[in-house]
């Protein structure tokens, strides 16, 4: 089986007429980054006063639809989402929330919407006034009802000068939840599996300003929560230290030491199918961090360390044969040996071993090689590979050892 992100089908975004517009550009971008090619666009008349139609067919390559009437392509209001992948509708004003909930259907994008037989998503923004108003309320709670994924504005400064909510969130935020509505459309073999991702590094006090951890950024843990929930499951992350961005459709756990990680860990994992442990975690922690910060003088200074509790090998301990365990083994030399060593010693079902310590595998790197040594015996390297590509991989090894389809 092979797993992806589905960027053949048709994204429809839809833009009326709020200042938050000028963002819609940037989620098209942040969509087109992570290979989604086939986009189309839709501006109401107001739409089109805060961002222009040359724009949009700039960016996208394709003139946008603004006209139900439209000489040459009439009847494009029901082939464009006839089907589709999914339309998005950023920024969604109150007016075109209320009209797409009362079935006024007096333009192009809310004909569309009556039309359309993919997932619809709005992202309602406006001045906090508006989107509290008993109407907007009422109008978007009837959307709901309808099936429509509604993307809760984010609170905070306005346009109009005001605090509030209303704000149109992030674009990589709006792109996350348009994929992962449009992936969840299409289903994939891990629907109704639930799926522990466990990311990043930790940090381990030495005293209350120092701590010891390391390169990890979570790439690879993003990655793979990406990769597991757009193949359907439902993902969690717990997440340590670390640069990266998890995606905003995963409820995200933050932990910073390695006895953190390991509890949260342990109480979520009942629920999980199957537990990623993608989190480089720290071997040793300061025996006795102090509580005032360590002043400097001429001495060495000597750092006594005990051991943190194995994460996986607990896992593997309480749940082999129960839930699919993958674990990751970095290491500077030897990757394949000591991958299958950790794949028996832990008890894991599958052990990504990632080759570390060289610029274009590893930590904080955009791709990684090494060697995928799974329960049943079998031996893949894999060579320079895009996480993102790998952690789909990864799913589809995990679908097979699962029988799932
Ligand atoms: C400068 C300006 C900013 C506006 N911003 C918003 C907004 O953020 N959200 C909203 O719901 N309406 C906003 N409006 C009002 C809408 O443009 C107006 O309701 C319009 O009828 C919406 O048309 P449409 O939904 O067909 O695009 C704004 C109007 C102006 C003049």
């Amino acid at each position: 089986m092979k797993l992806n992100r589905s960027t053949v089908q048709r994204i429809v975004i839809g833009i009326s007429g709020g200042i938050a517009a000028y963002k819609t550009v940037g989620v098209i971008r942040e969509l087109q980054k992570r290979g989604y090619r086939n986009i189309e666009t839709i501006l109401t008349a107001n739409g089109a006063r805060f961002v222009t139609p040359v724009t949009l067919g700039a960016i996208t390559g394709k003139v946008p639809y603004t006209d139900t009437f439209e000489s040459g392509r009439a009847l494009s209001h029901i082939s464009l989402v006839q089907p589709c992948g999914i339309l998005a509708v950023v920024p969604a004003t109150a007016n075109t929330v209320a009209k797409f909930s009362g079935g006024i259907a007096d333009d192009f994008l809310s004909t569309a919407y009556l039309a359309c037989t993919g997932p619809v998503l709005v992202a309602p923004s406006m001045n906090a006034e508006m989107y509290r108003h008993p109407v907007t309320v009422r109008n978007l709670t009837q959307l709901k009802k309808d099936g429509v994924h509604v993307l809760d504005p984010d609170a905070g400064y306005l346009a109009c000068g005001t605090e509030g909510p209303g704000r149109m969130p992030d674009s990589e935020i709006v792109a996350d939840m348009i994929e992962y509505a449009m992936h969840r459309h299409i289903g994939g073999p891990f629907s109704g599996k639930k799926v522990l991702v466990v990311s990043g590094g930790t940090a381990e006090p030495v005293d209350p300003v120092r701590t010891l951890t390391n390169r990890s950024s979570g790439r690879m843990g993003k990655a793979l929560a990406e990769a597991f929930a757009l193949a359907g499951a439902e993902v969690e992350v717990i997440a340590g230290t670390g640069t990266v961005r998890y995606p905003a459709y995963c409820p995200l756990t933050r932990i910073e030491t390695a006895s953190q990680m390991l509890d949260a860990v342990l109480e979520k994992a009942t629920e999980a199918d199957i537990v990623v442990m993608a989190a480089a975690v720290a071997d040793y922690t300061p025996a006795k961090p102090e509580d005032e910060k360590k002043k400097k003088d001429k001495n060495d200074l000597k750092l006594e360390l005990k051991p943190t509790v194995d994460i996986l090998k607990t896992l593997g301990s309480r749940y082999a044969g129960s839930k699919i365990l993958v674990g990751f083994a970095a290491e500077t030399s030897n990757v394949t040996e000591y991958a299958k060593k950790k794949l028996t010693e832990k008890k894991a079902d599958l052990i990504v071993g990632n080759q570390v310590g060289v610029p274009d595998s590893g930590f904080g790197a955009e791709k990684s090689r090494g060697t995928l040594v799974s329960r049943d015996g079998t031996v893949e390297p894999f060579n320079t590979v895009r996480k993102d590509e790998l952690a789909f991989h990864i799913a589809a090894k995990v679908a097979a050892m699962m029988e799932l389809n």
